[in-house]
């Protein structure tokens, strides 16, 4: 299938006029909105799965295998990577998720060609920035993805120019960009700020020296990307340590970049002038791998997690082994296997290697099944305890004191209507679901589609009962005439 720039990004504003959307039953198929119609004949659109939900009934231990999908925070880097370069980028093992969908609506609205694969290739995407006409990211979509700010150092790299969208705030935190700004201008970029957007631009960039404040992964990406097409060299210090970080530099490096250091906290880049196309396999997500690990654990299973790296998941492992879980690492899986009751342990979030900010709602959960009192410390976000009051209503014992929560542990859960509110919360309250008494109903399930492919499938075919359910949509009514 290929997207072509007229059907631009989707989402609620970006979808195009209704006349141009019709014009084709085969062109709505291409995109990820599903057309209701009303009675009175009116058509709406609706992202599609937006309003889906979970049922999950708990009380089966997770058994047998699940693979893993590639990395959804390492695939988003590496799409806007291709940005660089004017011959088309190949990536495989590109995960199946909403933001993906939403990366790719992006891509296209600047002008990108992007070929998704069929069948058994549909995890491999084909990216051609060769007429780039629009570098901008608009707001409807940095402010359903934040990592659209992605595209602000590869833009202004090439093409001497780039409007980006502030985030604005999230439901996890403030998430400024002043980082990614003060990296750009050290690189030679003029910025201003007006109407809600960040405008870059630069002749050529020049390399400099950057030494960022505080550790930021899509920072240090960014400014990777910006700096491999800059004139001379860029010394980056206090740099992200994330695989992802070390992943991006191998597919710009396989592009002609010159990277070295990548994955610890000096990166050296020596600017080229042109980049060419490559083709790259994306590293397994380490996330996906870390929630299926800890809802093994949780439910007393035995379970392999398939297709991952376990040297992503060493702070994650050891601190389920200091719970007494039973842990063991094949070269690309990890086998769990809990036939006894979980201990507490205390827990920091921390930049890689330590215990990855994005696994402490799934850690809490497990925390509440443990005998004993962990604190939970969350040292990278402000306000990542949205999954601590769902669990709450589902019979955990949760104390929230700023930035550490206290879980009274090994209290029963039992099954009551949650709401998600962001991605990771929503893997905490799935994995919850799992082991409480009866039947437990997610809400807004799209929070977990934008990061985990089809994760109620993997679930079900490990042992877990869940299925997903759409909204109960009117009886279909009359297309108007001219729709169909
Ligand atoms: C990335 C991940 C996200 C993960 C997070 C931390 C992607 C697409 N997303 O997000 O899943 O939870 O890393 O591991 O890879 N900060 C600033 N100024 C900036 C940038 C960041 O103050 O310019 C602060 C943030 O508010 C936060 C901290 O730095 O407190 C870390 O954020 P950062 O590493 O940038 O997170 P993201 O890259 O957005």
């Amino acid at each position: 299938m290929k997207i072509v720039p007229k059907h631009r990004a989707t989402g609620s504003a970006a979808v195009p006029a209704v006349s141009n959307l019709l014009k084709g039953v085969n062109d709505l198929k291409k995109l990820p909105v599903r057309v209701k119609v009303r009675f009175d004949g009116s058509a709406v659109y609706v992202p599609e799965n937006l309003m889906d939900k979970f049922v999950v009934r708990g009380g089966n231990p997770l058994l047998g295998n699940i693979r893993v999908s590639g990395a959804k925070n390492a695939a988003l880097p590496a799409m806007a990577a291709a940005i660089l370069t004017d011959e088309p980028v190949v990536l495989e093992n590109i995960p199946d998720v909403r933001d993906i969908q939403t990366e790719r609506n992006l891509l296209v609205s600047m002008g990108a060609e992007v070929e998704l694969g069929y069948g058994k290739a549909h995890h491999r995407t084909t990216i051609c920035c060769r007429d780039l006409v629009n570098p901008e990211a608009a707001y409807e979509l940095v402010k359903t993805m934040r990592a659209s700010t992605l595209v602000l150092g590869p833009l202004v790299a090439r093409m001497g120019r780039a409007r980006v969208s502030l985030p604005g705030g999230c439901a996890i935190g403030a998430r400024p960009i002043d980082l990614h700004i003060k990296g750009l201008e050290q690189l030679g970029a003029t910025i201003r700020q007006e109407h809600g957007y960040i405008e870059a631009s630069a002749e050529r960039l020049r390399g400099g020296h950057i030494v960022f404040d505080k550790i930021t992964v899509t920072g240090t990406e960014d400014l990777m990307m910006a700096a491999a097409l800059a004139q001379g060299e860029t010394l980056m210090e206090n740099c992200a340590r994330e695989p992802e970080v070390a992943d991006l530099a191998a597919l710009l490096n396989k592009m002609g970049a010159r990277i070295e250091g990548a994955g610890t906290a000096t990166i050296r880049i020596k600017g080229v002038t042109k980049l060419s196309g490559a083709r790259h396999r994306i590293i397994p997500d380490r996330i996906e791998a870390g929630t299926f690990v800890i809802a093994a654990a949780l439910t007393g299973g035995d379970l392999t997690v398939t297709n991952c790296d376990p040297s992503h998941l060493s702070a994650l492992l050891q601190k389920l082994q200091e719970c007494g879980v039973t842990v063991s690492v094949q070269r690309d899986s990890v086998r769990i296997k809990n036939g006894h009751r979980l201990k507490a342990a205390g827990m920091s979030t921390e930049e890689y290697p330590g215990f990855p900010t994005d696994m402490q709602a799934q850690y809490m959960t497990l925390a509440t099944q443990a005998e004993g009192t962990s604190v939970i410390t969350e040292n990278i976000f402000e306000n990542r305890f949205m999954h601590a009051q769902e669990l709450v209503r589902m019979g955990a014992n949760i104390k929230v004191e700023g930035s550490r929560a206290i879980v009274r542990g090994h209290t029963p859960l039992s099954g009551a209507a949650v709401q998600c509110s962001d991605l990771r919360a929503s893997a905490s309250l799935v994995i919850a679901a799992l082991v409480a008494e009866g039947e437990t109903i997610l809400d807004r399930v799209y929070h977990i589609d934008r990061g985990y492919e089809r994760i109620e499938e993997k679930l079900k075919g490990a042992n877990a009962q869940i299925r997903r359910i759409g909204e109960i949509l009117p009886k279909r009514a009359q297309v108007p005439a001219g729709v169909a």
